[in-house]
Formats: C-alpha cells, sequence, structure tokens
C-alpha cells in the first residue's frame, strides 16, 4: 500500500463553536427592544451549556426551566436568577427541591398538579407563586407553524374546561398564590403580525378569566416560538416590526397601559440559534446507486435538529488544500450532494441531494444555526463515537 496515515480518525474536525459576542449583542438587541410590561426569560431547553447560560443571563429577567436538572443549572449559574418552572409531568419532587432552590413561579400543567403543589406548599410553609398553563381552544385557527403545543390535542397544559375547578381548588389553598396564565401553543412562528394578532387574542382570553379568579393585575406568559428560518437566512422574524406592535399594543391596551397586565416570553431557539455551528470534516465522498453522498464526522447524534424537523440544514463548505494522502482525493464536482453521519442508518442525514460545485475528503462543512436544539436535544452517545469539542469564542 502506497502512502501512510498521517492521522488517526480522532484528529479529525468535529466541533459545536459558539460565538459569545454574537450571542451577547443579540440577546441585548432583542430584550432592549422589548416595552417595559414585556419581560424575556431564555427557555434553557434550546440549550443549557454553561459558558451559554452566562452569556445571556445579564439580558434576561430569568431562566425558562423544564426540569430539575435544568433549574440546577440555572442555579449554579446565580443564586438568585429567577427561574420559572413549566413542563408537564412534574414529580412531587421535582417541585419540592424547585420550592427550595426558589424558583419565582411554577406553571402548573393540571388539576392534578395543582392538588399535589397545593400539599407541597402546606407542607412547607412556603407560599408559591403560580401560573395555570392552558391549552386554549382556538376553533382551529391556530397560526401555521413548525410544532403546534395548542389550541389542538397535546400533554400541555389544562382545558379551559378545568379552569373553574382550579378557581375552586385554589380558593382552598392558604400557600398557592395565582398570579396568572401561561399559554405556548406555536413553536417556528415566522410571522411578526400573526403572532402580534395570536398575543391579542391571549389576552382578551385571559381579561375573561380574571374575575373566576378574582384577579385585579395578572401575568400573561405568552410562551416561545419565535421561529428562525433554516430555508432562507436572510428571511428571519422580523423582531424589530414585532417590538413595535408591542409598544403599540401597549398604549391601546387598557389593561396595559393601565399596568395590569405584565408580558412574559420564554424563547429557546430565538436567542440561542443564531451563535452556534456544527463544524465538522469530511472523511469521504462516494456515489452510491447514482447518488452522491458526503460522509463527515459526527452525525446527527452530534446535532439532530434537521433529523427532527426534516429539513435540510443551511450550510457552507470550508475548502482545505491540505491532503495528507499519496492516493486519490474523493470530490464531487457539479453534483447534488447528500450529506450524512458516521451512524449505521439511512435517517443520519443532515441535508439532502444539495446542488454543489465541489466538496473534496477533508473539506469542513460549517452548519450554522446551530445554537439552538442542536446538541441539546442530541442522543451523544448513539454508536458510541466520540463527542464533539465544544469550542466558545
Ligand atoms: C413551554 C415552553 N416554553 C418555551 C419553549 C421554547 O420555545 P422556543 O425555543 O421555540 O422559543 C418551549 C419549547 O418547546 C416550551 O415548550
Amino acid at each position: 500500500m502506497q502512502g501512510h496515515e498521517k492521522r488517526d480518525s480522532g484528529d479529525l474536525l468535529c466541533a459545536f463553536v459558539y460565538d459569545l459576542e454574537s450571542l451577547k449583542e443579540h440577546a441585548s438587541n432583542v430584550t432592549h427592544a422589548l416595552p417595559d410590561y414585556c419581560q424575556m426569560y431564555y427557555a434553557m431547553k434550546a440549550n443549557s451549556e454553561e459558558p451559554i447560560l452566562n452569556t445571556i443571563h445579564p439580558y434576561v429577567t430569568g431562566f425558562e426551566t423544564a426540569s430539575i436538572g435544568e433549574i440546577r443549572k440555572a442555579r449554579a449559574v446565580s443564586d438568585d436568577v429567577p427561574i420559572i418552572f413549566g413542563g408537564p409531568g412534574k414529580t412531587d419532587e421535582e417541585l419540592r427541591e424547585a420550592v427550595l432552590l426558589h424558583v419565582e413561579r411554577i406553571h402548573v400543567e393540571s388539576l392534578h398538579e395543582l392538588r399535589r403543589l397545593m400539599l407541597i406548599a402546606e407542607k412547607l410553609e412556603t407560599e408559591i407563586t403560580i401560573l395555570l398553563r392552558v391549552n386554549i381552544s382556538m376553533e382551529n385557527d391556530v397560526p401555521e407553524a413548525t410544532l403546534q403545543m395548542g389550541g389542538r390535542p397535546t400533554q400541555f397544559g389544562m382545558e379551559e374546561g378545568d379552569l373553574e375547578a382550579a378557581a375552586y381548588i385554589l380558593e382552598s389553598s392558604r400557600f398557592l398564590r395565582m398570579a396568572g396564565f401561561h399559554l405556548h401553543t406555536v413553536s417556528n412562528q415566522m410571522e411578526a403580525e400573526q403572532h402580534l394578532s395570536l398575543i391579542g387574542r391571549y389576552i382578551d382570553k385571559v381579561e375573561a378569566w380574571m374575575p373566576m379568579y378574582k384577579l385585579d393585575r395578572l401575568i400573561l406568559n405568552a410562551g416561545g416560538g419565535i421561529g428562525v428560518n433554516y430555508a432562507d437566512l436572510e428571511q428571519q422574524f422580523d423582531w424589530q416590526r414585532f417590538t413595535n406592535g408591542l409598544h403599540q399594543l401597549g398604549q391601546s391596551n387598557q389593561l396595559i397601559s393601565s399596568g395590569k397586565l405584565k408580558l412574559n416570553f420564554e424563547c429557546g431557539r430565538y436567542l440561542a440559534a443564531f451563535c452556534g455551528t456544527y463544524v465538522t470534516e469530511v472523511i469521504d465522498v462516494k456515489r452510491n446507486h447514482g447518488k452522491t453522498y458526503a460522509i463527515v464526522r459526527g452525525g446527527t447524534q452530534h446535532f439532530r435538529l434537521p433529523v427532527s424537523w426534516k429539513h435540510n440544514h443551511p450550510f457552507e463548505i470550508v475548502e482545505r488544500d491540505e491532503w495528507d494522502y499519496s492516493f486519490h482525493r474523493p470530490t464531487a464536482v457539479d453534483a447534488p450532494v447528500t450529506i450524512v453521519g458516521q451512524l449505521c442508518t439511512p435517517k443520519d442525514v443532515f441535508a439532502d441531494n444539495i446542488p454543489l460545485s465541489r466538496i473534496r475528503s477533508g473539506d469542513l462543512i460549517m452548519f450554522v444555526l446551530a445554537g439552538a436544539y442542536g446538541w441539546a436535544i442530541s442522543h451523544h452517545d448513539f454508536l458510541s463515537h466520540p463527542h464533539p469539542k465544544m469550542v466558545y469564542i
């Protein structure tokens, strides 16, 4: 055999690279554009790596968490950062520890959870502030978005029909303080105007529920769900237009202008997506049954987002002229190429049939918009390949 291996596979490049400066700037721009009646929490499920949390922390009101593990991570960042705790199926142990770790609010997802929390609050003799998460009725009129969490059957929140029973339970509780409602209905919303009108409908709903709970002021948590356009990088959610609309709403809506309604957001994707890139090296380029494949180091066990959302993930190629072997360099020219990882499943695909002018073994592929729901949602140890490096700039 001619030539020799100069590198073993452990030397191949595979990393998540996070630009913390750009994250800082983005988080600052996003939150500073909001009117005073709005507060932004960071939904840390999108990416709960410590440097990301530390970077975002100064710009947001607090962290939105969905497990006791996330609460502990948030507390590790700061003893006093406000933490709100949501998510279906909270256990008694999680609820108890959340209270002991001084979460600011708990978003209650069902009547059973409400009753259990009431008992826990009594045992701990601690006042707990709650929002009720409601899966609202929307007469089949949920805005177009990639995922719908409400307005149709899902495991999230309680139905509007449960609200009277919830009010009855709360009347008998000395320790639960009802502060408002949580309505997270869509994910990956791309249209600013649609989102504004959704929030307008949320406000109508919660206003109608106030007398049932004898509330004279309330918090409306409108969830996260602001989208990121993975298909056209230039056409992102129009945050300026959205926040202009929120400013106008603040003036025109009586509840808001009188200081009786605070609007919370808990965004994950829109805050964290832009700062991250998954960079990986092309190991091989080959043809198989008429289709061209580029096989990269790593795979969707590191970066599951494209599989999860069934999209072609946007990427750039960084050409590298260095070639260590004396033999032929696998190359595809002017061909549609499918970018795959190292897993033994045909589902390990990042992007399918993308026309490329050239890709070679040894080049790098940079998957952009990888800061949210990348590493965080992936099944890291499937096939026991090495983990990527985590690089924070
Ligand atoms: C209750 C809740 N809040 C916030 C988020 C964050 O959503 P996004 O990352 O789309 O902003 C999610 C995501 O699933 C969620 O379920």
